[in-house]
């Protein structure tokens, strides 16, 4: 018989509910906290999350998977899957995942990979990065370990995707004002989150004369070096003791898709194929379009890779997404509203904790909603981490 190949795979997919999210209060620069500390909080606020009363017994978690990009340079702290496990009186078994700053959305997907299988019911994801114990220059020397060592030694990641800019502005004529214009909107969109790094709003003006990093991408295009941590709890039960998970939103379709590391290797540098390959397999899995998403949280690491995601992700057309962003179609009264929480660059970028911090906040808002996002949220969401400069990717789509 044949099948109906637009309609979701429900055998592969299942009924994968967020039960419970927290993101760690706030993102920034926490001298205050230790990278243990933000695991505890984490861990306690997502607990909580599921259940104000004391229903929920932590022992329902039947797995951790731990999310985190560079903890033993950072923080000289490895083995993170014995640091979160041992905060359970039963030790659940526990997973550490590293895809750069992808990390998260891979843990993500390491989790709804055994929830798929049914070897478990109801798992914890957690995404951390500590990043602020040290200087700028060491952090960007760590962060840049994520490039390819051979092939881009001594590049940073603001130089890397000055290069993309670099393109795509040669080739589709983004210009100066089109790239800040997605940093203003994401900095005026974190004045409403309250776990934001920054809660500061800039001008194209200031934006444009913000002081150069890596030509042509100044202070005010790069997502600033973060602390934070994230988490949320996986289920694939219908309830839990006395508390039902029935209005809890779901996971319908994730893609994950690679390409080269290196960036003189890839066929395109005004396009990240690895986000059009996870977009394509996830809109296929939850059996709806682009056209369907009417809020999502994409990775804006530096302005132009936000540019560059909604296009990819099919929401603007190739080269269109700077004057989009510049006429307000990517805000509140728009056609889509991207970002949402700040995004990375203005809620914060702890690498390790994005991708999971992505699809938490959006778990929030579509079963809670906002005072603004009343009457511009549909009934799907979609989320879309990039590890390095495009070579890993993953695309979440949330519903209602
Ligand atoms: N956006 C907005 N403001 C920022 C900022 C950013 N990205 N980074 C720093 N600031 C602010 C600081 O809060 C500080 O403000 P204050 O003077 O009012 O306190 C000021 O700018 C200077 O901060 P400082 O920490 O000295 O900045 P820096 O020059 O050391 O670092 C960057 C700035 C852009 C180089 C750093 O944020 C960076 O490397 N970002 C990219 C991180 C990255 O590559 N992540 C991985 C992506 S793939």
């Amino acid at each position: 018989m044949k099948k109906n190949t637009a309609k979701r795979n429900e055998t592969q997919m299942g009924e994968l509910k967020i039960v419970g999210s927290y993101v760690s209060d706030h993102f920034g620069e926490l001298w205050d906290k230790s990278l243990n500390d933000l695991i505890k909080e984490t861990v306690l606020g997502v607990l909580k999350s599921v259940s104000k009363s004391s229903d929920f017994d932590p022992e329902e978690i039947e797995a951790v998977y731990i999310a985190n990009m560079a903890s033993g340079l950072f923080n000289n702290q490895l083995h993170l899957n014995a640091v979160v496990s041992q905060l359970f009186n039963h030790f659940p078994p526990s997973i550490r995942v590293e895809g750069a700053c992808a990390s998260g959305s891979l843990a993500l997907i390491a989790a709804q990979d055994a929830l798929n299988s049914g070897r478990f019911k109801t798992v914890l994801v957690l995404g951390v990065e500590k990043m602020t114990d040290l200087s700028s220059n060491e952090a960007t020397k760590v962060l840049s370990s994520a490039s390819d060592y051979n092939f881009e030694y001594g590049s940073t990641f603001p130089a890397l995707y000055a290069l993309l800019a670099k393109a795509h502005m040669h080739k589709y004529g983004t210009t100066r004002d089109q790239l800040s214009s997605v940093s203003v909107k994401n900095h005026r969109h974190a004045l409403d989150n309250s776990k934001a790094h920054f809660k500061k709003l800039f001008t194209l003006e200031q934006v444009n004369k913000s002081a150069m990093v890596a030509d042509p991408l100044r202070l005010l295009d790069c997502s600033p070096v973060s602390d934070g941590a994230s988490a949320v709890i996986l289920s694939t039960k219908k309830n839990s003791g006395k508390i039902s998970y029935k209005n809890k939103p779901k996971i319908i379709g994730f893609g994950h898709a690679q390409d080269s590391l290196d960036l003189a290797s890839r066929k395109s540098l005004t396009s990240l194929s690895a986000t059009k390959n996870a977009a394509k397999i996830a809109f296929k899995q939850a059996g709806i379009t682009p056209k369907d998403i009417k809020v999502a949280e994409v990775h804006d690491c530096f302005t132009i890779a936000e540019i560059l995601a909604i296009e990819d992700l099919g929401f603007f057309k190739k080269g269109a997404g700077g004057q989009a962003t510049l006429d307000g179609e990517t805000t509140f009264g728009g056609k889509i509203v991207i970002n949402p929480s700040g995004g990375l660059k203005a809620c914060g970028h702890p690498v390790g904790a994005t991708g999971v911090k992505q699809v938490a906040y959006l778990a929030e808002l579509l079963e809670f909603g906002s005072e603004k996002s009343k009457n511009m949220i549909g009934k799907y969401a979609l989320t879309h981490n990039v590890g390095g400069s495009g070579a890993t990717v993953v695309v979440h789509i949330l519903e209602k």
